[in-house]
């Protein structure tokens, strides 16, 4: 059988360092556990226009279609602001997003125990806190038409669309019921059924499909900003959480604060099954390429590490590799490591970037 495929892209900003990190691990597994992994690297985002004059070549985009799986870093930086739209780094992520058809982006929320005290929120209500956001990933207002900035008058109008169609809140709806019942089989759907007509429409799909297909799986509904509102009040009341592109954006972020740090969160985005039964799949860290710290060491590669376990449990079936990662992960934060970014108010000694890797590498080792 041919070896399990892997197109990296890592980007700008602190996605190399990150990454640098996660190939270790690789390497590891076909040193350790005799798993080798065809890796090819590509460039995205700002450095794909530095060098091509567009933040995602064609080839790239080819090679993404033919690849097991996608491993992105990061992309974006104050230097590609002033560019124009069509070719900001950004939107090298939302063509691989839109072209591969991943339109289910599952954003874990997990608080660590080591880093329970970490949060802005009290330890007891994030202490063991274990949820998903599923967010619908390739429609919505990212993506409606019309959109663009017009003249009307003597004045401008920027104009963006919620466009969703029920085939499309259906399949997102599934991927969630799905991945509820192999959780805690519980679903919240959140929507602005109360000012939007894409909001009634979500809210009747996500109802339907549960009636017919998933009565088993607990479903309820609530506005997406009294879910906002809920996930920092008491965020263990939610197992899986589903919503638009839009909501999902942000509801991602707020949730990913409270587990202590956006450098801890991976996600993965998936499409519809390929030849193999496997899904078309891109996996990518929730943070962003923070240019501030990038180049210094400073930057925490776990996100892209756990990104790296979703990948082997979602496109290569080797779910109890990826525990071993994320295992791994755990007692390394247990051991008292962090990198500056989990520096709680009364400081510490930080460790790098490349010894955080090492340190993941070293307890992986011990695993065997
Ligand atoms: C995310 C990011 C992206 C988004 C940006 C970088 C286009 O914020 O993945 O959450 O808005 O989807
Ligand atoms: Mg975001």
């Amino acid at each position: 059988m041919a070896n399990p495929s892997l197109l990296i892209l890592a980007g700008d900003g602190i996605g190399p360092e990150v990454m640098a990190e996660v190939k270790k691990i690789i390497g590891w597994f076909g040193a350790k556990r005799g798993v080798t992994f065809d890796v090819t690297e590509d460039l995205v985002g700002g450095c794909a226009y530095d060098a091509h004059g567009v933040p995602l070549t064609d080839a790239t985009m080819a090679k993404a279609q033919e690849v097991d799986a996608v491993l992105l870093g990061a992309v974006g930086g104050p230097k590609y602001d002033k560019l124009d739209f069509s070719v900001k780094p950004e939107r090298g992520l939302l063509r691989l997003r839109k072209e591969m058809d991943l339109f289910s982006n599952l954003r874990p929320a997990q608080c660590f125990d080591a880093l329970a005290d970490f949060s802005s929120l009290k330890k007891e209500v994030v202490a063991g806190l274990d949820i998903v956001i599923v967010r619908e990933l390739t429609s919505g207002v990212y993506f409606g038409e019309p959109r663009g900035i017009f003249v009307e008058g003597n004045e401008r109008v920027g104009i963006n669309t919620q466009r969703y169609t029920e085939s499309e809140i259906a399949r997102v709806a599934r991927s969630a019921f799905e991945l509820a019942r192999k959780r805690a089989n519980k679903v919240c759907s959140m929507e602005k059924a109360n000012v939007m007509e894409s909001g009634i429409l979500w809210r009747d799909v996500v109802q339907e499909i549960h009636d017919k297909e998933y009565p088993d799986v607990e479903l309820s509904h609530m506005y997406a900003d009294n879910g906002a509102m809920q996930l920092v009040r008491w965020p263990k009341q939610f197992d899986v959480i589903v919503t638009d592109n839009l909501f999902g954006d942000v509801l991602s972020d707020c949730a990913a604060m409270l587990t202590g740090s956006l450098g801890m969160l991976p996600s993965a985005s998936l499409g519809a099954p390929m030849a193999n039964g496997r899904p078309k799949a891109l996996y990518e860290p929730v943070h962003g390429s923070a240019p501030d710290i990038a180049g210094q060491g400073k930057a925490n590669p776990i996100a892209c590490v756990l990104s790296f376990a979703m990948a082997l449990r979602y496109s290569f079936n080797m779910g109890d590799d990826a525990t071993r990662v994320e295992k791994a992960v755990e007692k390394v934060l247990a051991d008292g490591l962090r990198t500056a970014d989990l520096m709680g108010p009364d400081g510490g000694t930080p460790i790098t970037t490349t010894q955080m890797g090492d340190a993941i590498l070293v307890a992986l080792d011990a695993s065997l």
